[in-house]
Order: structure tokens, then sequence, then C-alpha cells
């Protein structure tokens, strides 16, 4: 049996044993004209539409799809300007015109199949039945299903959708260490997770260039460690040169709690990670007594990887006690990232209490007293009942006895992990890291360097084909990263977020067999206007038919633009000059003179509706004829 089958098969569920006797193909060939995403298991479209309107009611079997129907009903509020009443019991038979929630027991431990729904909507009534997490997921299909601009109805079409997760770790990860960002921005962020069905937010909360947590037990985390006195001044990492501007800030337990709550009320679980043995710079700021060398020691102002990291002494480890139990209370999901990435051992190496650690515990070297290290904490965390995460680095030296790997160098650390019996999250630079810019162009450089196209982020599949059956169960989800060293606006972070957000959205949630990078380009086409709705500062992509090399056969080509937005006009140049709305507006497909040996740039500026600019996309038209 193929993989892509197996996999089909084994996400089923309980939900849809009726469905595995019928032919796959069939099921999976059929075009889908929907525009969900992520794309579901299963859909099959029925005839007619439901009529959504402010007389429609919503049935509710139990609190928790009472709670359910209130999230429906305040989205549909901001969307159609209307709740509807709500009705705390199952409808009888003669009942048309309504949506009925209906909570169905998961059972304990099979995440699958509480994330599990199945949706149907019939012309007179609509039936959502799911455990607490399945519906909620259920909720957010229908909600897709309503129309941006709907006015006072809504128009559902009729279809049966049975759907569950290809993976229980939908993550994405934020740093708000290198530059942080407001409640408002985390909970617009989390909003969009939860609608395109993530489930898992890595905060990464502690850097050398800020810690943003607070600790009650060390108040100097925040008081000293929060604050930065500059940044460094565009890309002047080397040499450096500093903006001269005081940078800071950080969470209080407070806020803290009301991300966490927020986040769980959409299915959210937040995992914190609290960086250790390096990435520490802003702690040894505080509490300069757990460095190996006396200090003093600033926060750090320029980006990159710092020698000074915690010693392995008894204070460090009461430190980090009191820190992760502090971290704990406030962060109930089972796992906490401790990092583990990018720890230069310079200061080890020089430090007699770590030479006599490696002496006593009889370690081969550095990199083992960091494994040595992390296992200390490990059993430190099992022992509350938690589970420790760490960056593919926790291999070196030996893997601690439960650790998950987060693998971002590349796979092989996720693939050794696996082959070791470890649960893996694959979050490889090459397809998940999300400050790679979008496309080529100069206005793609607000990240590190590099390209993800959202193609590539979707063609992304995260587990290995070298893997065994019982090694690919180990790949426990997916996540895209968020490093913010160049993103230090909001809108920076969006822009680099979306849309690549519902690619990966896709990766994490979708059987393989369902996917298919066309039909999600067109289902992509219907969500600008929703995270334009949302006020969010997507990247505009590159306008339809326009490949970024064109070789022309003929002295003149003929090139057909689509704009990427519904809506939005196109201004383009051929004379090397930026286009900008005094340009010539696109209106018809362009004769473009391109004679032999020379080289043509066509240049587009796409403006949205709403006003947005894209980033100049550019075609390069060669005719490789000989003159
Ligand atoms: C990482 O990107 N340093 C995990």
């Amino acid at each position: 049996m193929s993989y892509q089958v197996l996999a089909v098969l084994t996400l089923c569920g309980a939900l849809c044993t009726n469905l595995i006797a019928k032919p796959l193909e069939k099921r999976i060939e059929k075009p889908a004209r929907l525009t969900l995403i992520p794309q579901p298991f299963h859909q099959q479209l029925g005839r007619g539409q439901f009529r959504l309107s402010d007389k429609t009611r919503l049935f509710v079997s139990d609190a928790v799809a009472l709670t359910n129907a209130g999230l429906f009903n305040d989205r549909l509020e901001q969307v159609l300007g209307f709740r509807l009443a709500v009705i705390q019991k199952l409808p009888d038979k003669t009942e048309s015109n309504y949506v009925l929630f209906r909570t169905e027991q998961d059972e304990a431990g099979k995440q699958n199949q509480a994330e599990a729904y199945a949706l149907t909507i019939q012309p007179h009534s609509i039936e959502l039945k799911g455990a607490a997490a399945g519906q909620f997921y259920g909720t957010q299909t229908l909600l897709q299903m309503i129309p941006v601009k709907a006015n006072s109805i809504a128009h559902l079409q009729a279809v049966s959708i049975v759907d569950s997760p290809r993976f229980s770790w939908r993550g994405m990860h934020l740093d708000v260490g290198r530059h942080m960002v407001s409640m408002e921005f985390i909970k617009k962020f989390l909003d969009q997770m939860a609608f395109y069905k993530m489930n898992t937010f890595h905060w990464h909360l502690t850097e050398d260039q800020g810690w943003r947590i607070e600790i009650k037990a060390y108040p100097k985390l925040t008081d000293v460690g929060a604050w930065r006195k500059e940044s460094t001044l565009g890309r002047h990492v080397k040499p450096y040169l500093g903006d001269g501007k005081p940078y800071g800030g950080f969470y209080t337990q407070e806020q803290i709690k009301e991300v966490v709550a927020y986040a769980a009320t959409r299915h959210i679980t937040v995992v914190p990670e609290i960086e250790l043995p390096g990435h520490a710079q802003a702690a040894l700021a505080a509490y300069p007594e757990l460095a190996c060398t006396p200090g003093p020691f600033d926060v750090a102002t320029n980006w990159g990887i710092f020698e000074d990291i915690y010693c392995p002494s008894e204070a460090s480890f009461v430190f980090l006690e009191k820190v992760l139990t502090e971290v704990m209370s406030l962060f109930p999901g089972q796992y906490l990232h401790i990092g583990g990435d990018e720890v230069p051992k310079t200061r080890w190496k020089n430090s007699a209490l770590a030479q006599d650690i490696m002496r006593r515990e009889s370690l081969k070297n550095e990199e083992e007293l960091q494994s040595w290290f992390i296992r200390r904490i490990e059993k430190f965390i099992n022992s509350k009942g938690r589970r420790l995460i760490g960056w593919d680095e926790i291999l070196e030296g030996g893997l601690a006895p439960n650790a998950t790997v987060m693998s971002w160098r590349g796979e092989d650390g996720g693939i050794a992990a696996a082959r070791q019996g470890h649960d893996v999250i694959m979050s490889p630079t090459s397809h998940c890291y999300f400050d790679a810019g979008q496309g080529p162009g100069e206005q793609e450089s607000w990240g590190l360097g590099g390209e993800l196209s959202i193609e590539k982020v979707y063609a992304y599949n995260p587990v290995p084909g070298i893997l065994n059956d019982v090694e690919q169960d180990h790949i426990k989800g997916v996540q895209a990263n968020i490093w913010t060293e160049y993103l230090n606006k909001p809108e920076m972070i969006e822009y680099m977020t979306y849309p690549r957000l519902l690619a990966m959205a896709e990766v994490a949630w979708t059987a393989p067999a369902r996917k298919d990078y066309s039909g999600f380009q067109q289902r992509l086409v219907s969500h600008y206007p929703r995270l334009q709705q949302a006020g969010l500062a997507y990247r505009i992509p590159r306008p339809g038919g326009m490949p970024a090399q064109i070789n022309a056969k003929d002295q003149t080509y003929t090139l057909a633009l689509f704009p990427p937005v519904k809506g939005s006009k196109m201004y383009y140049t051929l004379d090397g000059t930026a286009p900008d709305t005094s340009s010539h507006q696109y209106f018809h497909p362009l004769q473009i003179a391109a004679p032999p040996g020379q080289e043509r740039v066509l240049q587009v500026l796409t403006v949205t509706p709403e006003g947005r600019r894209s980033a100049i996309q550019r075609s390069v038209i060669r005719n490789t004829l000989q003159k």
C-alpha cells in the first residue's frame, strides 16, 4: 500500500469508517468547489444551499456546543451584523432553518479523533458533530463558507464534510526576544491560527537581546534583562552599528495568563520557550553570577550567537528550576521548550567548574556536558509531569531520555531522533522559516535572507520517506518559525506570515492525497479579502501569468497578466524605472518587443481595492535567438 493511501486510511478515524468501503480515487479526485483552507479530508457536494439569515436558530446539545455556538455568533456579528438565537436542546423533526451543534465524546488520548468533525449542510438544516476541539474546527469550516461580503443572508453550499488533521502539532512560532509585539497583535495572530486550524503557538520568550516574561522570584530578569540600550542599525551586524534607541518590554504574568486563556478558547496550546544553556545573555545581564566568568554583561544589542551562557553550576540549576516552576504554573500545556540551539562551548572549555563536572561525570567533551545539563533539566520537568522539547542540537552528546526534537537544521536531526524512538516536530529552515523572503525583489528583503515561496512551503512533506512506519509515527507535526531580528514593525511580521501561514496550515492538516497546489492557489484567491478584512498586512502575491524568467522564441512576446487579488489594479513599466500609480495601467495582454540577444524587464506594481501596494515584481524577457 502506498504511503498516501495508508495515511488517508489511518487518518480517517472513527467518523468515516463507512467511507473506506467506497473507492478511494473517486473521493480524492472530485474537484473542489469550496474554497476551504486547509482542504478537508473528505467533502461531498450536495444539492442546493442553506440560507443563513437572522431567522436561523442555533440548537446546542450541551455546554461545549454552547461555547462553539457562542464563538460562531461572535463572528457572525462581525461579518453579518447579527447574532442568532441559541436554543439549548436538540431540534425535533418539525424544525428547519437551524444549525445544530452536537457534541460527541472523544476517547481519551486520541487526539486525531478529538479534533475530527463531521459537518452536513442541507438546504433545511446544518449539523455539526464532534468532540470539543473537532466541533471548534467544524465551526471554523462553517465560518469560512460565509462569504466575506455577505449582506443579511449568506448562502451556504450543501455539502457533507468529514474531516480530521494529519498531525497533532500544527505550530506557529514567534520570536518576541528580538522584537516584541502587543497583546492585540498576539490575539490577532491566534485568531488567524485558529481560523486555519493551527493548534500550537510556540512563544519564544527569552533571548540574548531580551527576557520577555515576568518571573516573580527573579525581578531583575525583567527590570534589567528586558531592556537593551539599542538595536543593530539595519544590517550593520559586522562591523556593528547601533541605532542609538533604547528598546525593551516584557509580558506580565497577568498578560501571559490572558494569552494562554485566549488561545485555549481557540484550542491552541501555548508552548513557552525558555532558552538554555545558550541564548541567555539577557538573563546573565540580570544575574551575572550564573555565568562562568564574572561579567558584567549587557543585554545584547547585536544579532548573532553569544559566548556567554549559563555555567553548569548548582546556582544555575536552582535558578532555572525556580524559573521553570513559575513558567509551568502559567502554561498548562504538556510541553516546555528549552531551546538548546546554538550553544558555543568556549566558556565551558575555560571553566574549572565545568571541567570538574566533566571529570566527575566521565563526560568526554562539552557536547556531553550540554547533554548532561539538558538531561538534568528534563528530569526536573518530567518530575512535574511535563515534557521537554528542544531544537535539534539537543541530540549532540546524547538525547535526554524522553525529549522531543524540533528539527530545524534540515531534517537530519528529526530523522535521527525518530530512529531513536523520540517524537519529532519538523521545522527545517528550507521550508519552515518565514523570515526568508517570499520571492525575489527589493521589498522582500525584510527578513534574515533567502527565499521561501508559498509554493515551496506548500510542497513540504514533514514525513521523510526514508523512515519506516514505526519511525514515521514519531513525526508528530510541523511548524513555521518567525524570527524577528529584522522585523521590528508588526506589519512586517504580518507580511512575512501571510499568506504562507495558509500553506503551512494545509501541510499540517491535510492528508497528502488531498493536497494539490493549483487547487490551493484557486482557493487562496478567496482568502485575500478575508486577510484584508482581518486587518492583516499580508504580502500581495505576484500577478498571475508572470514568470520570473521568460525565454521568448519570437520577436514579440505576448503576456497576459491576472490580478493576484480580486479587483486590484496593476501598473507596469518596461523601461527599467520602478512603476507607480502614474505608470501605464494594465488592461490588455502586453505585446513586448523581444529583439534577439536583448533583455527586457517588465516591472509590475499591484494596488488592491483598499489601496495596499505590492512589492514590485519583475519578469525578465530574453530572446535567446541569435541576432
Ligand atoms: C534556530 O533557528 N536557532 C532554532
